[in-house]
């Protein structure tokens, strides 16, 4: 499960501090404090498609780097303990999940796909990379890890090579995971397993794509087993590929915020307006030629000048391009290495404790040796 996933980071990042792992627990947390800021939303319907670079103002590689291919981007383990994780910046308040997914194979490897909230709701597609022919569903309330009993198990065939559409729906009556345009498991709100609403689901979430090592030591013995023992760091690269995602939210404003701590869905205010991500999806194309000289600045509007004078106009274009993507680069660079400081350990205490429940009761799990 990808709570296990935000420990595990954690706890890489802490161990090693080299992976730059950021933990999403350490994000504002809306029921713990009533000062977190709006939650962008997404507020529209979208497809991406992963063979050409994302949006780095809608995405956030917060962990490792993907691979573009033809096909889709690879999110690849290549180096002893390495991991991915891709988040999107925007949330969806209910609405609906579709990634077509190749999973990676291998013990201790897990592909996962999730929702999750600032408050830790949670609804997630998992594939444990012992086992090529399957999916597991399984969803969280507030974090809530106490028992482990809402996983469920699909048979899917060559999960691996071949690939599937996981589709995720979610509103305020109801979850519901499809594979392939079938639907395999239904949640309502109220029902025991989700505490009759309590542990349901409820709050924007953004979407959170990862290939992560739960084999390592340190990890418990629960974990262990769910992903099928430790990771033989012999059989590099493990690969997860993604080729597109639809992202589709149910509520078309610009930003949640949450009035009070309960964490229920009455509690989220939708703020009308367009959404950040609908502006930015919209503008096609990214930036007009325009908008890049304008973000030039007066100094390299006289350089460009000059060379326009001797190199024509084509040259202005080029030249523009290339200070944008330069300057793209280097905020992701940024990006990247205050992520590989910025750790925080101040809840360390709650995530030693959490980190220390096993995940018994599992039904698929291979003993370790
Ligand atoms: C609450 O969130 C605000 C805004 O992110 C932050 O400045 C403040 O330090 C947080 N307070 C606590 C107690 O974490
Ligand atoms: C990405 O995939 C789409 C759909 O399969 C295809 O039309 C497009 O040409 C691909 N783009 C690249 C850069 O490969
Ligand atoms: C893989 O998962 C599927 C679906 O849950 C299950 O039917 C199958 O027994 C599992 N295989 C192994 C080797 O655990
Ligand atoms: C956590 O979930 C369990 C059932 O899985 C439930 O019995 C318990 O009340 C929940 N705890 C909280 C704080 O909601
Ligand atoms: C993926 O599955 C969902 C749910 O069945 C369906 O709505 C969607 O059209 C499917 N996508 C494709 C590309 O077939
Ligand atoms: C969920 O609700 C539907 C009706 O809306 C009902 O048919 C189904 O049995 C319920 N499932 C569970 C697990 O309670
Ligand atoms: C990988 O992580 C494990 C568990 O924290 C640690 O024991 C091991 O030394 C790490 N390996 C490398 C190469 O960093
Ligand atoms: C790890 O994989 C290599 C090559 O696939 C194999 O030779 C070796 O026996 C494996 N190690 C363990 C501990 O299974
Ligand atoms: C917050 O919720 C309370 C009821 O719990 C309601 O009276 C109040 O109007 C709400 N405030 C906003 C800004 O929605
Ligand atoms: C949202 O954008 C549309 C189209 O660009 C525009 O017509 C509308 O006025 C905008 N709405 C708000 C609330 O800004």
């Amino acid at each position: 499960m990808a709570s296990t996933l935000l420990r595990v980071l954690f706890l890489l990042a802490f161990t090693i501090s080299t992976t730059g792992a950021s933990s999403s627990e350490t994000d504002c947390n809306p029921i713990k404090n009533t000062s977190c800021p709006a939650e962008p939303a997404l507020g529209t319907e979208h497809t991406w498609l992963f063979n050409s670079t994302l949006d780095d103002k809608l995405w956030d590689m917060e962990t490792g780097k993907i691979e573009y291919t033809d096909e889709g981007a690879d999110f690849a383990i290549r180096t002893e303990n390495a991991s991915t994780l891709l988040v999107s910046n925007f949330y969806i308040f209910f609405g609906i999940m579709e990634a077509h997914v190749k999973m990676a194979k291998g013990a201790g490897i897990i592909s996962s796909v999730i929702l999750q909230s600032d408050d830790l709701d949670e609804i997630d597609w998992e594939w444990v990379g012992y086992n090529t022919s399957g999916v597991q569903s399984d969803f969280f309330g507030k974090g809530n890890t106490t028992t482990s009993d809402r996983g469920g198990y699909h048979a899917v065939s060559n999960a691996d090579t071949e690939w599937h559409n996981y589709t995720s729906y979610w509103d305020k009556d109801r979850l519901e995971w499809w594979i392939d345009g079938d639907l395999v498991r239904t949640v309502n709100y109220s029902e025991p397993l989700t505490v009759y609403g309590k542990n349901y689901p409820q709050t924007p979430s953004r979407v959170k794509i990862s290939n992560w090592p739960v084999g390592i030591k340190g990890q418990s013995l629960g974990n262990l087993e769910w992903g099928g023992g430790y990771v033989n760091w012999t059989d590099v690269p493990f690969i997860m590929s993604v080729s597109k995602v639809r992202v589709q939210d149910f509520h078309s404003g610009k930003e949640y915020t949450y009035n009070g701590t309960s964490g229920s869905y009455e509690s989220i205010n939708v703020i009308s307006g367009n959404s950040t991500a609908k502006k930015e999806i919209n503008k096609t194309p990214p930036e007009t030629t325009a908008e890049k000289w304008d973000d030039l600045g007066e100094g390299a509007h006289i350089g460009v000048y000059v060379g326009a004078a001797v190199a024509g106009a084509a040259l202005v274009g080029a030249f523009g391009w290339w200070c944008v993507r330069q300057r793209r680069q280097g905020r992701l660079q940024r990006a990247l290495d205050d992520d590989a400081h910025g750790s925080q350990l101040t809840n360390m205490e709650d995530y030693k404790a959490q980190w220390n429940q096993t995940q018994w009761g599992r039904k698929s799990y291979q003993p370790v040796a």
